[in-house]
């Protein structure tokens, strides 16, 4: 698996009917990883500060932090396409403050970006630069504040306004964009209606690919969201591991003769 992934081939698999893979990485180590399984396309996402540091929220989250792990994960994968999220706060000002942040992460070493909502001027700037973008609607993490939580959106007539979000982003000329919670069948429409592939979280078996956030497929966090799936317990491996290797230390099992020169 040597060929590498481009965004106008994210967009041949919708129109083959394959099925696109997609996860996020934040470092050099994990995206190795994720690239050597063959997954299609690699998001450092604003999860990184949920996940990574801590907070609560992605709010947090700076243009500067992202620019460090787009680096850090750029020096691991090299097949799969690597997108870069931008933070709140870095494109919502101008279409110009946002081709900048864009330009930043291209420069950081990614191959494409992602945004939240419906910024149709900034996408269309951005990839008449030449910056392939990923949409993103649905639950917006950066807009938890106005949702009053982490909420499934478009229930209702509220579908409405996310079927709009989808289609003015698909004519902007998005490559792809992430659906998060929504309902099955709303994705199941949306995906019919787009001509740019649809990666779900948290949306159902109908979109286009899927993208999980990596520690939630590792079980590298003990808590288990109803949208993902734990494929390892990472968490109890891990914590087994450095038991063991706390015992062997307290006890003088480790180092041995042959650790030792
Ligand atoms: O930041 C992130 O991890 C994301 C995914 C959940 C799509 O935006």
């Amino acid at each position: 698996m040597t060929d590498k992934v481009t965004a106008p081939k994210i967009r041949a698999m919708k129109k083959r009917g394959e099925r696109i893979v997609s996860v996020t990485a934040y470092d050099a180590t994990f995206g190795a990883m994720a690239d050597e399984a063959g997954v299609d396309l690699i998001l450092v996402g604003d999860s990184v500060g949920n996940v990574m540091l801590g907070y609560d929220t992605t709010v947090p989250v700076t243009l500067d932090q992202i620019v460090h792990h787009t680096k850090a994960t750029r020096a691991g994968v090299s097949r799969a396409l690597l997108v870069a999220d931008l933070p709140f706060g870095s494109y919502q000002v101008s279409t110009a403050q946002a081709m900048e942040s864009a330009i930043c992460l291209m420069k950081a070493g990614a191959d494409a970006v992602k945004l939240e909502g419906n910024y149709s001027e900034a996408i269309k700037a951005m990839v008449r630069a030449g910056i392939p973008v990923m949409g993103h609607v649905g639950m917006t993490p950066q807009s938890v504040n106005k949702f009053g939580g982490f909420r499934v959106q478009g229930r209702g007539e509220a579908a409405d306004q996310v079927v709009d979000d989808a289609k003015a982003i698909d004519d902007a000329g998005v490559f792809s964009m992430v659906l998060e919670l929504v309902p099955a069948e709303l994705a199941k429409v949306i995906s019919a209606e787009v001509g740019a592939p649809t990666i779900g979280i948290g949306a159902g078996p109908e979109c286009d690919g899927q993208i999980q956030v990596l520690h939630d497929v590792l079980g590298l966090s003990p808590k288990v969201h109803k949208h993902a799936k734990r494929y390892v317990s990472g968490h109890e491996c891990l914590v087994d591991g450095l038991r063991q290797y706390s015992e062997e230390v307290r006890s003088s099992a480790f180092p041995e003769e042959k650790h030792s020169f």
